[in-house]
């Protein structure tokens, strides 16, 4: 089926029974894939990175998806700066260094130079009427919560400041901006990016798919998170300094939004202070917290991008697309700046949970498309512990058909 024709989108779209995965055509269209890094990524606030890793002017690095490629780089005067990796001349890479220092950009093809604030400082040749000025990189937006670096495309941004300033007091306490970037991994999975999504907004798998994450961590089972075991943590977080707010601004609804916040802390079982195999703590605290909580919170920031923090080291989940069937899962592990690989933290242990979790989710995703791809495959009804899919779907719905209308 055609979906660059609007009303076969539109139906598609309109065929989805809410409480029901989506039909298959939805993990199968290049059409729509390629519809969807427009209408969805392109519209999306997208986790890129953390300021660590831009400290100095000219340092730059990329972020690429689908056909997309955004250099998000430091300037002279230390702002930091996105632009899409596209020269203005020609339309060639500009940057084709995955991260590095630079004093300009100069396009690989004819050297049109760019300097670190995007603007176009020589082209040759261009005759004495060539307005140099409307020729800089495009800009993309950015925001910087807390250290972490986010990135629109859109011409017209949603909000994200409204729903990061009631993020703000929450997360504060943890330094998300005072750590550095202890390892990145990146786990290819042969599948569709939203049956990658799909499978971190809900807990239901994780007692059959996740041996290791279940012994510790008690999303997978609500029930075992009692009246009495729930306010056993909220104790130990108070001792800690932690907040004991929670935010669930339209993901817990399944509300139409355009960006969606989420900050949840649930407890670890007995004996664990952290994700880590042998329940001890794995790397120095994080920020101002006066000592380890044995509980885990999950951080959403826009639908796409993920963290989960513990007192002593953080998790940043992201699914990038790469084609209709091509999905990078991408893991990062931070720990606080001062802390020493080999003195305060073992990358091996510190990464053990999420890497081995990571493999089986790798191995669920492929399989589930696979079963995708049947054309016998029927969307069956969602179970209660996956209302998170259900919030993912309805902005993904809302966001796909607004630019229908
Ligand atoms: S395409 Fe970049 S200088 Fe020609
Ligand atoms: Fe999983």
């Amino acid at each position: 089926m055609n979906f660059q024709d609007r009303e076969n989108l539109k139906q598609l779209c309109q065929s989805q029974t809410t409480g029901f995965a989506l039909p298959r055509e939805f993990y199968t269209s290049a059409e729509l894939f390629d519809e969807e890094i427009k209408s969805y990524w392109n519209q999306s606030w997208i986790w890129v990175g953390h300021i660590s890793q831009v400290p100095e002017p000219g340092d730059f690095f990329l972020f690429d998806y689908g056909p997309e490629s955004v250099i998000i780089a430091r300037d002279r005067e230390g702002q930091i700066g996105a632009f899409l990796n596209i020269c203005r001349h020609r339309g060639s890479r500009v940057c084709v260094k995955a991260a590095g220092n630079a004093r300009v950009f100069s396009c690989p093809y004819h050297a049109w130079t760019y300097e670190l604030n995007g603007r176009l400082r020589a082209a040759r040749e261009m005759g004495k009427d060539f307005d140099r000025d409307a020729h800089g990189l495009l800009q993309a937006h950015v925001r910087v919560f807390q250290g972490m670096i986010f990135v629109c495309t859109a011409e017209d941004p949603p909000d994200i400041d409204a729903g990061l300033e009631t993020l703000a007091p929450l997360t504060n306490p943890y330094g998300l901006d005072r750590m550095k970037i202890a390892h990145t991994a990146s786990y290819p999975v042969p599948a569709n990016w939203k049956l990658a999504v799909e499978n971190y907004m809900e807990c239901y798998h994780c007692g059959p798919a996740h041996l290791e994450y279940s012994k510790s961590h008690s999303l997978k089972d609500p029930a075992s998170m009692t009246d009495e075991v729930m306010s056993e943590m909220r104790s130990s977080a108070e001792r800690a300094g932690l907040p004991n707010g929670a935010v669930g601004i339209n993901c817990a609804t399944g509300a139409p939004v355009d960006v969606d916040f989420y900050f949840a802390r649930y407890p670890l079982y007995p004996g664990y202070l952290s994700g880590s195999q042998s329940g001890a703590a794995l790397a120095p605290l994080l920020g101002d917290i006066k000592s380890h909580v044995g509980a885990a919170t999950d951080l959403q920031i826009g639908i796409v991008n993920n963290f989960l923090i513990y007192t002593d080291h953080v998790v940043g989940y992201r699914f990038i697309p790469r084609s209709v069937q091509e999905t990078d899962i991408q893991v990062v592990w931070f720990v606080h700046e001062d802390a020493e690989d080999g003195r305060d933290f073992d990358v091996a242990s510190l990464t053990w949970l999420w890497h081995v979790t990571s493999l089986d989710d790798e191995r669920i995703i492929r399989v589930n498309q696979e079963g995708v791809n049947s054309h016998h495959f029927k969307p069956g009804p969602l179970s209660e512990m996956e209302w998170g899919i259900r919030a993912f779907y309805a902005g993904y719905l809302h966001q796909m058909q607004k630019n229908l209308t």
